[in-house]
């Protein structure tokens, strides 16, 4: 018997025009190989796999320890390879990418044959997104087929936008991640439920409702809509995206009340970190203190930042101030009131 040495994840750069290419070809032949590999898109980091190859989106369950039920996001390049997945495509998807794709927003359609149960955990559906990413973009047309990509976090943990976020959860569970800097996004896409009688949004992202309601006048008011075809989207369940230290939201009105609450929540000023989206007026020996800029996009840029941040710091508390209401801010809202969901 001999030791094995503990297996390596590879970490690919892209910052020059050679290694860009590199990095492509050879996440291009881990993919045709059936494994999986790290990859920046301008969302998250996505934990990709040939979305035609079964045994190689079920590896994407088992690394992350994803329950089956819930389905996969598929990445194509071209209108071409959204119709080789979905069973029909409505005229609204045609209207939808003219403003949105490539970009930040899944559609959810009904499947065709090629779209495996691995995939749509056993729906009728299947989620599709055209990203805009040119690493994401140029695997896709290389690979030449859809590529199957959840966010390349362990199940129900913080979504990476940086790599050292994924090696933080995943180094040596996988062979390859490539390194193409901070996400420019920095929250998961816009998921929209187009296979029901009216469209509804099963997640909301920085493309807002009121974004898309210029193109879908039918759009539902609510998060989803009450005649929906789908049942499952299980990243819409409470205690999704979470930091290790529990999370607490709160509304502005005095340090004192916040001295409270953090006592409330068993934890004295030095071990609880405030997040704010406006400066305030703070003298307590806070462990730290992070004022995030008043603007949805920059906001979203530096969520997941600031909470793995804040995480590393090992505080008792994070207390984070209840973004604006607006569509503009659902997307911020719905990750921080997800972080902030009671855990079993
Ligand atoms: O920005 C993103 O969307 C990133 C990057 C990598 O593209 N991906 C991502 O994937 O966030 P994931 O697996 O972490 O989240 C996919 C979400 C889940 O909430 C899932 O339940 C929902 O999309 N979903 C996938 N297929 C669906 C379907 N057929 N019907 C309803 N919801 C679906
Ligand atoms: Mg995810």
């Amino acid at each position: 018997m001999h030791n094995m040495p503990p297996p390596v994840t590879k970490v690919l750069e892209t910052f020059t025009p050679q290694l860009f290419r590199h990095a492509v070809a050879e996440t291009v032949s881990v993919l045709r190989s059936g494994q999986v590999a790290a990859i920046p898109t301008e969302t998250v980091y996505g934990l990709a796999a040939d979305a035609f190859n079964p045994q190689a989106v079920r590896r994407i369950f088992q690394i992350k320890g994803r329950p089956a039920v819930n389905p996969l996001i598929v990445h194509v390049a071209s209108m071409a390879m959204l119709r080789d997945c979905a069973g029909t495509v409505p005229e609204s998807v045609h209207r939808l990418a003219e403003f949105f794709w490539p970009g930040p927003l899944t559609v959810v359609l009904p499947r065709s044959e090629k779209i495996s149960d691995d995939i749509t955990g056993g729906g009728g559906t299947v989620a599709i997104r055209w990203p805009g990413h040119p690493f994401f973009r140029d695997v896709i047309r290389e690979l030449g087929n859809p590529v199957a990509a959840p966010s390349a976090n362990l199940s129900n943990r913080l979504s990476p936008t940086t790599v050292e976020h994924v090696l933080d959860q995943l180094n040596g569970l996988i062979p390859l991640v490539v390194d193409a800097g901070p996400c420019a996004v920095g929250i998961e896409s816009t998921v929209l439920d187009l296979s029901g009688t009216v469209p509804a949004i099963l997640r909301p992202g920085i493309i807002s409702a009121d974004a898309l309601r210029a193109v879908l006048p039918d759009l539902s008011e609510g998060i989803t809509s009450k005649d929906r075809t789908v049942s499952r989207s299980p990243g819409t369940m409470p205690i999704h995206y979470a930091p290790v230290a529990p999370l607490r939201l709160f509304h502005f009105t005095s340090e004192s009340d916040l001295i409270q609450l953090a006592g409330e929540n068993d934890a004295g000023p030095g071990q609880t970190i405030i997040m704010t989206h406006l400066p305030r007026p703070l003298a307590a020996p806070w462990k730290d203190c992070i004022v995030f800029p008043f603007d949805p996009e920059a906001y979203a840029r530096a969520l997941y930042g600031e909470l793995f941040r804040s995480d590393k710091a090992q505080p008792r508390l994070i207390l984070i101030e209840s973004p604006p209401d607006g569509t503009e801010w659902a997307g911020v809202s719905d990750r921080i009131k997800r972080a902030a969901a009671p855990r079993s």
